[in-house]
């Protein structure tokens, strides 16, 4: 499958390669293709770099791995063509900058990026998933219980979240993805990473994740 992964920060980079590793076309879409070379390199060729539109038209699926405050103007570089009816993942969060206000919501309560974003390109399938969970978790769930934690995923369309659930669970292990709703859900799932940034204060360590018992 050819995924386009918008942004090159650790996040984007980790996915890519793990997506590369499973045999899949990787792109990743960045301001500046020079500083991925060493990245390339390590995937051994499998994947590649591209401009954001290039990445958008690439991918047969879309990831945004952005730096939440940048998504918006990242994406209308896109091209609402090469958008056209794909899936978008979102996993972005909007933080204030680190260390002294990475815990304020710069959006929050009665919007969220995720609904911002498909405001913003009604024709892409906006599904908000993998933002509450370390990146490093993400693509190994079972480094942790042996896979016995959550997931959080929303959306608009009941096709696309059971198309990214079943991607997540064959890419990368994932046993228990929680639908909570429509995309104004993804609004407690942004607003969570403040107890997640918290607990990852309190742990020194990204390597973990929630339960839900009832
Ligand atoms: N770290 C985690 O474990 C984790 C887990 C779940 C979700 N998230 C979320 O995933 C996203 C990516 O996180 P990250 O840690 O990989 O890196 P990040 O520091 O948030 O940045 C990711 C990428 O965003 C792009 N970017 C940043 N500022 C920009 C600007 N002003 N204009 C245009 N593009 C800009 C850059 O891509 P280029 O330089 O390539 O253009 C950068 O590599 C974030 O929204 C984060 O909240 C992170």
């Amino acid at each position: 499958m050819k995924v386009g992964i918008f942004g090159s920060g650790r996040v984007g980079q980790t996915i890519g390669s793990k997506l590369a590793t499973l045999g899949h076309e990787v792109m990743l879409g960045t301001r500046d293709p020079a500083k991925l070379t060493d990245w390339l390199a390590q995937t051994g060729g499998k994947a590649r770099v591209g401009s954001i539109a290039e990445t958008a038209a690439f991918g047969e699926i879309l990831i945004n791995a952005t730096k939440g405050s940048a998504s918006l103007s990242v994406l209308a570089q896109a091209g609402e063509s090469n958008l056209e009816g794909k899936i978008l993942i979102d996993l972005a969060n909007v933080l204030g900058n680190p260390p002294d206000d990475a815990t304020i919501l710069v959006v929050a309560n009665t919007d969220s990026l995720a609904e911002q974003i498909q405001r913003a390109h009604p024709q892409v399938k906006v599904v908000k998933a993998c933002n509450t969970i370390g990146v490093g978790v993400i693509v190994d769930p079972r480094r942790l219980a042996d896979g016995e934690h959550v997931m959080f995923i929303c959306g608009n369309e009941a096709e696309a979240k059971a198309q990214v659930t079943e991607l997540l669970t064959s890419w990368f292990g994932w046993r228990h993805i929680i639908d909570l709703g429509d995309l104004t859900k993804a609004r407690a799932t942004e607003m969570y990473i403040v107890i997640w940034i918290t607990l990852l204060r309190k742990f020194g360590t990204p390597l973990f994740n929630i339960n839900i018992v009832r």
